[in-house]
Order: structure tokens, then C-alpha cells, then sequence
């Protein structure tokens, strides 16, 4: 099996599961949840659940049904996490963008106030989606990857990345850190912003699939360190796809970070030194899958060799 043919068999049931999640009628607030399934079924490469329902088997050992039906939930609450974070992310008051996920942007369509619901919406729907699969069947495994999940999200996760993404960029008469002329001063922030903003989430998904099953604090931790390389490696690569992607491809908008003055690993090293790091980054994190000898670590060691040369 190669990780195409796993995408290919669970991407339809992750689509319809997250689908029957946000497809509700409501006579007064229905645009909420319009406006949420706008964002939330327009696409996305679904890594995050993907790779959380991989971890969660290569927990188990091979890929199991009955342990992708059980952490579909999981699934679909951390992409209804991610989700959020990329409705607010584009907001004007942070990156200020048109398009995403080869479609305007949720403020674009429904303006800034029910986007931010809606980002406000995926998120807590993504709690209760948790705190009902944990109602059904409540094993302390699930709980820790619930919490695992939280966790990384939350103002020590994500949202402390997003927070030391926007200080870093603010122009000055407003609330901005001062950055340093020294390019290479702020290499400890740029990597804090990176392992924050997005190795979390991805380090939170690999973490979390694992802990469904109970898999040691050994296996976990390996896991999860993974995942912080591949989501550092992950990040930079988005870096160097603002400057050589093509939105057609990508379905977002390009060239935003450097006319926004954005601190990236490409901003402060270069495209070259960028391109390298990616390398170095993703092999280490191939190489934490290899001590697990079953299908699914090789599939996502394999996924992970892939991203490498993404073009969307
Ligand atoms: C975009 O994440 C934001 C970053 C962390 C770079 P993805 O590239 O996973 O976006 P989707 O989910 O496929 O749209
Ligand atoms: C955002 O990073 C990461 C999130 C937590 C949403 P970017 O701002 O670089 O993501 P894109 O390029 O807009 O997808
Ligand atoms: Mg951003
Ligand atoms: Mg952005
Ligand atoms: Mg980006």
C-alpha cells in the first residue's frame, strides 16, 4: 500500500463524517452554520486527521477498521481545530487574505463577524465532538489524546505561535516586539514561532492517534518529536511555497510574506539554506518511524518523504 491508496480510502468517510457534522438548519442562526461547512468541506489535505487515524494503527500495529472508526472523532475535531485557526488566520487583522482552499476566504464571503464565529464555532464544536466520544467510551488513552490535542492548540500551543507570529510582524507603532536587525537573533524565535504555530498541531495529531491505543509514553514521545520535525519541515516548506508555489495549485494566496515583512526560516537564511533544512528536518523525522516495523509508520514515513515536494 502506498500513502495514496490509504488517503484514498479514508478521505470519502473523513469528508462525510466531518460533513454530517456541520450540516444542520437553524431559522436564525443557520448562517453559522453555512458559513462553518464553507471552510470546513472546501477541500484541505486533511494531514492532520489522516495522520492521527496512521498513528493511532501503527499504535495497533497494522491498519484496523474498527480502530479507524474510533478515532474518526478525534479526526474530525482536530481538523475542525485547524480549520478555525486558518478562518482567523486570514482575518484582516492577521494575514489579511482572499483566498484559501481554492476558494475566497470565510471573511471574504461572510464578512469579519461571522467568520470569527465561525472560527469561534469549529472550535467548540471540535470539544464537543471530543467530550462526546469520551461520554461513549471513555478509556484513559482516548481522554489523554483529547488533552493531548487541547493542549496543543490552546495559548501554550498554537495560539502562542500565532500570537509570536503576529508580534513579530505588526508594524511598530502598534503593540509589535522589537525585532532585531540581526537576522540572526532572531533564529530563537522564528524557530519557537514555527514549532508553535504548526509543529504542534501535527506533533498533537501523531500524539493523539497513538494515545487512543494506549501505546507507552515511550512510543508516544517518539511520536510526538516527529511530529514537531515534520511540522517544523512542514512550515518551512509553506515558507518557500508563498515564494515558488502557484495559488492555482496551492489555492491560496502567494507572495504574502515577504509584502507583509514576514519573519520565515526563507526571510532570514534564503530560499537555499530553506530548501536544506526541509531535507534534514522531514529525514529525521522518516528516520523516528523506521523503529516501528508495520504498514502504517512506513506509510506515514512515506507520506512525510512526500511532502517534501508538494506543490499544493
Ligand atoms: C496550512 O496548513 C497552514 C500551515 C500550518 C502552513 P495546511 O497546508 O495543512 O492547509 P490545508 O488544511 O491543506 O488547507
Ligand atoms: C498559519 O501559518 C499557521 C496556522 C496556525 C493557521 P501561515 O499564516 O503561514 O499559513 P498560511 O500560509 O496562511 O496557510
Ligand atoms: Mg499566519
Ligand atoms: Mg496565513
Ligand atoms: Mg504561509
Amino acid at each position: 500500500m502506498k500513502p495514496s491508496d490509504f488517503i484514498a480510502a479514508q478521505l470519502p468517510i473523513l469528508e462525510e463524517e466531518l460533513k454530517s457534522r456541520v450540516t444542520r438548519s437553524d431559522p436564525y442562526g443557520g448562517r453559522i452554520w453555512e458559513a462553518m461547512a464553507y471552510s470546513l468541506m472546501a477541500g484541505g489535505k486533511r494531514i492532520r486527521p489522516l495522520m492521527l487515524q496512521l498513528s493511532a494503527c501503527a499504535a495497533a500495529g497494522c491498519i484496523r477498521e474498527d480502530v479507524l472508526r474510533e478515532t474518526l472523532p478525534f479526526a474530525c475535531a482536530i481538523e475542525m481545530i485547524h480549520t478555525y485557526s486558518l478562518i482567523h488566520d486570514d482575518l484582516p487583522a492577521m494575514d489579511n487574505d482572499d483566498y484559501r482552499r481554492g476558494r475566497l476566504t470565510n471573511h471574504k464571503v461572510f464578512g469579519d463577524a461571522v467568520a470569527i464565529l465561525a472560527g469561534d464555532g469549529l472550535l467548540n464544536l471540535a470539544y464537543e465532538t471530543l467530550f462526546e466520544a469520551l461520554r461513549q467510551n471513555p478509556a484513559p488513552g482516548r481522554v489523554r489524546a483529547a488533552s493531548v490535542i487541547a493542549a496543543a492548540a490552546g495559548p501554550d500551543g498554537m495560539v502562542a505561535g500565532q500570537t509570536a507570529d503576529i508580534l513579530a510582524t505588526l508594524p511598530e507603532d502598534t503593540v509589535s516586539d522589537h525585532l532585531s536587525n540581526d537576522p540572526g537573533a532572531e533564529a530563537a524565535r522564528l524557530e519557537y514561532i514555527e514549532r508553535n504555530k504548526t509543529g504542534q498541531m501535527l506533533a498533537a495529531a501523531l500524539r493523539a492517534g497513538a494515545e487512543t491505543q494506549g501505546a507507552s509514553e515511550e512510543d508516544c514521545e517518539a511520536l510526538e518529536h516527529a511530529g514537531f520535525l515534520f511540522g517544523r519541515a512542514f512550515q518551512i516548506e509553506d515558507d518557500l511555497l508563498d515564494i515558488e508555489g502557484s495559488q492555482a495549485e496551492l489555492g491560496k494566496s502567494i507572495g504574502k510574506d515577504a509584502s507583509q515583512n514576514k519573519l520565515t526560516f526563507v526571510s532570514v537564511y534564503g530560499v537555499e539554506e530553506a530548501r536544506r533544512m526541509v531535507r534534514e528536518l522531514s529525514g529525521e523525522a522518516v528516520r523516528i518511524f523506521r523503529r516501528w516495523d508495520n504498514e502504517p509508520s512506513r506509510l506515514l514515513g512515506a507520506w512525510i518523504e512526500q511532502m517534501i515536494y508538494r506543490t499544493k
